[in-house]
């Protein structure tokens, strides 16, 4: 955390907007202040461009004197016109009556205007009934003590003499490194049950602790989150999923009973099973481990031969993709467990019954159904691959398979199950690490010589229908399999002629006879 002085405070607002925000208000007769997570940023030193600014009206401020606002003329909305006025052509004012909010966008920065509120709250319900308020009363209504910072931008309105105004001390917590909450933990979150899942991401990205009691209100409201839009489930998730470290905020909805609600497949691997002295590993611990792994910027495991220019694809969007693959690599593990007396625990195939989980969890989720959704089920149901080809020699044919079916996908592929080597036993690592750089020099070579990515067969279904005479049939499905499988394995080369007389041959063994041409 940085440590600001009252000076350096009025050297950060000493800007050409916030001047001229304080100026309006002041002409107005009316309190303006920065609040919320502008303020918490600049102590963070975390870049922030959006401003929020609570407005109160002296004149009706205390939570005696309000009354049900008019939204046409709430102070917020003044302020904003104003300043739109003020700051000319270059500004653009919008006002939302309804909400008794407006917003000035000018050059690169957008500032959003409210009059101070106080809110009232239904059980079954995340909308609060609305009347004006104090500036305490709208410090009193805000989610965190470090987001509940307010700094005096006009020259009336400061409390006690000072332009920071800290109720609960959220300074204090952001040294601590603590998030709490600035009232009764289990009302702020049971008023709006999206704030549990706030409390964990700011935890997950700031690398704070959740305060006990703050930790405890979320285990006890943990069912309120059953209230709160999908959208806006996402959204946390993938704000938790692009974090540096991401496994901390699973870590905790885990522990809070909220997994369990939002994505009770993911909460399944949360298990260890012993029969006869045998136990499996916690599969949930060991994604978390490997959702760390992808999200590394270091890429520990990553080997020599990896193309470090190449971003992998999940990199869109900060490689949010790939963290979604990592996190749900082993999803099928639960369904396909089972104990047989000789090998002890098996998951077989829980990479195919994995891969089959993604579209319904994607679909319930409202993650986009699109090819990002077909690059997480691909990743999913081919991760076992390398490392079932990196177990044993690695041969050209499995590596052109591999390369064939993961096409553009490859290097995700590889950074994803190198990540999945979470063994502790050193010597089995190195083992595998070692065979993955033979899979990896292996692809980068095959990749050289015959560009397996986009690799398409050279003798087609009609010119097979043509030769023999044929419609539709399985043997022509046959026939392209054992060209396929003949040009992958080496057998034959990879052009037209050589895959054509294989074709006529194994034709003839199929007892089918060319037709005259
Ligand atoms: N807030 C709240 N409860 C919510 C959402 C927001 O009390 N469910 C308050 C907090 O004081 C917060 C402010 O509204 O600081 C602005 O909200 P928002 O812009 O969503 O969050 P930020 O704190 O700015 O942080 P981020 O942009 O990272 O979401």
């Amino acid at each position: 955390m940085k440590h600001l002085t009252e000076e350096d405070l009025a050297g950060l607002f000493d800007t050409p907007i916030f001047r001229a925000i304080g100026e309006v208000a002041d002409q107005l007769g009316l309190h303006c202040y920065a609040v919320g997570g502008y303020v918490r940023d600049l102590f963070l030193d975390r870049p922030s461009k959006d401003i929020d600014c609570v407005v109160v009206d002296p004149r009706c401020s205390t939570s005696a004197d309000s009354q049900l606002s008019t939204p046409t003329e709430g102070p917020g909305i003044r302020v904003a016109k104003a300043l739109g006025k003020r700051l000319g052509k270059g500004a653009h004012v919008s006002v939302f009556r309804n909400f008794g909010t407006a917003q000035v966008k000018w050059k690169d920065q957008e500032v959003e205007f409210v009059g101070a509120r106080r809110e009232s709250y239904s059980r079954d319900s995340r909308k609060p009934i609305v009347e004006d308020g104090s500036l305490e009363d709208d410090m009193d209504r805000r989610d965190f003590t470090i987001n509940a910072l307010a700094y005096c931008l006009t020259s009336e309105g400061l409390v006690d003499g000072k332009r920071l105004i800290d109720r609960f001390g959220g300074l204090w917590d952001m040294e601590d490194g603590l998030i709490a909450t600035p009232l009764d933990p289990d009302i702020t979150f049971s008023d709006d049950p999206l704030r549990m899942l706030r409390c964990i991401r700011f935890a997950t990205q700031l690398r704070f602790q959740i305060e006990d009691e703050t930790q405890e209100a979320l285990n006890r409201n943990a069912e309120r989150i059953k209230i709160i839009s999908q959208e806006r489930i996402i959204d946390e998730l993938n704000k938790i999923m692009l974090a540096q470290h991401p496994s901390i905020g699973f870590d905790y909805l885990q522990r809070s009973g909220i997994l369990q609600i939002i994505m009770p497949e993911l909460s399944a691997l949360d298990i260890v099973e012993e029969r006869n002295g045998r136990a499996h590993k916690n599969n949930f611990y060991h994604t978390l481990e490997v959702l760390e792994n992808v999200a590394s910027p270091l890429a520990p495991l990553r080997g020599e031969g990896s193309k470090e220019s190449l971003p992998p694809r999940g990199e869109v969007e900060g490689g949010l993709w790939l963290r979604w693959a990592a996190l749900l690599h082993d999803i099928g593990k639960p369904r396909s467990k089972r104990w047989e007396e000789k090998v002890g625990w098996t998951f077989h195939n829980h990479n195919y019954i994995g891969q089959k989980m993604v579209a319904p969890i994607f679909r319930r989720m409202k993650l986009p159904l699109d090819e990002r959704l077909t690059y997480v089920e691909k990743l999913v149901g081919l991760h076992m691959r390398p490392i079932a080809i990196a177990d044993d020699v690695v041969t050209d044919s499995a590596v052109r398979r591999l390369l064939f079916e993961a096409g553009e996908d490859i290097d995700d592929l590889m950074l994803l199950c190198e990540a999945d080597i979470t063994s502790k036993n050193m010597q089995k690592k190195q083992r595998f690490l070692d065979n993955f750089q033979l899979v990896r020099e292996k692809l980068a070579d095959l990749q050289a010589r015959d560009n397996y990515r986009t690799w398409q067969n050279p003798i087609t279904g009609e010119e097979i229908m043509e030769t023999f005479g044929l419609k539709p049939c399985r043997q022509i499905g046959i026939l392209k399999q054992v060209v396929k499988d003949a040009i992958w394995d080496s057998v034959i080369p990879n052009d037209h002629d050589a895959a054509r007389q294989f074709m006529l041959q194994k034709a003839a063994e199929m007892g089918l006879k060319k037709v005259d041409s």
